[in-house]
């Protein structure tokens, strides 16, 4: 507990050190990230989040990066030069699971690309059949990366067994072999429930979030906790990102910011205090959805951007 508030105390500062080294930065610059946090200030994450170094800081004491990469849906040789067209574009954020089947491509690319372990930020989860076997299941997440240690531990849904799997991340937190833990597809009802029952509250929650499907009230309760939050499906996910990146709204805040309506998207996202990991195998989607630190919606946009939620989810989960 002692170590835990000497960490916020020390992110704190670190924190405050990064913005008195904003002041020797341009002035426009400056002036851009005191607007973006100024628009973040009704927002309990704003304190965290870090627009200048792309990143934030989890209640785990880590830092993490806003943008990255999902890798649901890539397989074998596709997933392995996604993560290294991210790696090699500046990204350094990747997000896996045991369930994608692809753990083992995500750690020979990290290994490949000749980045630094240390920068790079790994996600990965433990998928509800395994909770049973939680321990075993960590040790297999571990062989598979083959990065030494896992950024990020999730339980990927609610599921029989969760609160004792929970318990095993835990325990992997204290041995050393994971670094954060956290949880996806958990809501309100399912946190009351869950957040009594262990010791370590989850750094992070990712969800399903789009323009369509915006998930306000929940969004909210999550960082009113603390905790991050983090997107899934930023583009409605695949057979509907075309509906997405063509809505009127979308298109129009783009074409003010000579931007894609991808962009315009994980922008919006940043802006609310959700971190985003669109999913792409093309090299050039990759950089591109890189490059979101350098416009910022207006709030009449944010407005625009809320009006469009009709409460679409695309996932049963
Ligand atoms: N925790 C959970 O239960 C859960 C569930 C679902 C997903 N996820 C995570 O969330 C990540 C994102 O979801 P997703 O990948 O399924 O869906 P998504 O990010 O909403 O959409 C992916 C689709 O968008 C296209 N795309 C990406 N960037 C683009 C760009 N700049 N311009 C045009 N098209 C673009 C991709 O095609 P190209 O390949 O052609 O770029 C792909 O077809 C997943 O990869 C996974 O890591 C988690």
């Amino acid at each position: 507990m002692y170590k835990q508030k000497l960490f916020a105390l020390f992110s704190v500062c670190l924190l405050g050190a990064c913005a008195c080294g904003g002041a020797a930065d341009s002035a426009q610059e400056g002036e851009k990230n005191m607007n973006i946090l100024a628009n973040l200030s009704s927002n309990p994450m704003a304190g965290n989040f870090d627009l200048k170094r792309r990143t934030v800081r989890l209640n785990s004491g880590y830092e993490m990066p806003l943008a990255g990469l999902g890798t649901y849906a890539l397989a074998d040789k596709t997933c392995e030069s996604s993560v290294l067209a991210l790696l090699a574009a500046g990204g350094r954020l990747i997000d896996t699971a045991s369930f994608y089947g692809n753990e083992e491509s995500v750690g020979r690319a990290v290994r490949k690309s000749g980045v630094p372990r240390e920068e790079i930020f790994v996600i990965t989860k433990l998928y509800p059949t395994q909770f049973a076997r939680a321990e075993e299941a960590i040790e297999q997440a571990l062989q598979k990366l083959d990065i030494g240690y896992i950024d990020l531990l999730l339980l990927h849904h609610p599921g029989r067994g969760d609160v004792k799997a929970y318990k095993a991340l835990e325990k992997a937190v204290a041995q050393g072999k994971v670094r954060s833990i956290g949880l996806s597809n958990w809501y309100i009802k399912e946190l009351r429930e869950f957040l009594p029952q262990v010791s370590v509250k989850p750094a992070l929650v990712q969800n399903e979030i789009h323009p369509y499907y915006q998930d306000t009230e929940v969004v909210k309760y999550i960082q009113s906790l603390g905790i991050t939050v983090q997107g899934w499906f930023p583009f409605g996910g695949r057979g509907h990102t075309g509906r997405m990146f063509s809505d009127g709204t979308v298109a129009s805040i783009a074409r003010a910011h000579g931007k894609t309506p991808a962009q315009v998207i994980l922008r919006w996202n940043l802006q609310r205090g959700i971190s985003v990991i669109p999913g792409s195998s093309n090299p050039a989607h990759i950089r591109e959805n890189l490059q979101i630190f350098d416009f910022e919606l207006t709030e009449e946009e944010m407005k625009q951007m809320a009006a469009l939620d009709r409460h679409e989810k695309h996932e049963w989960y």
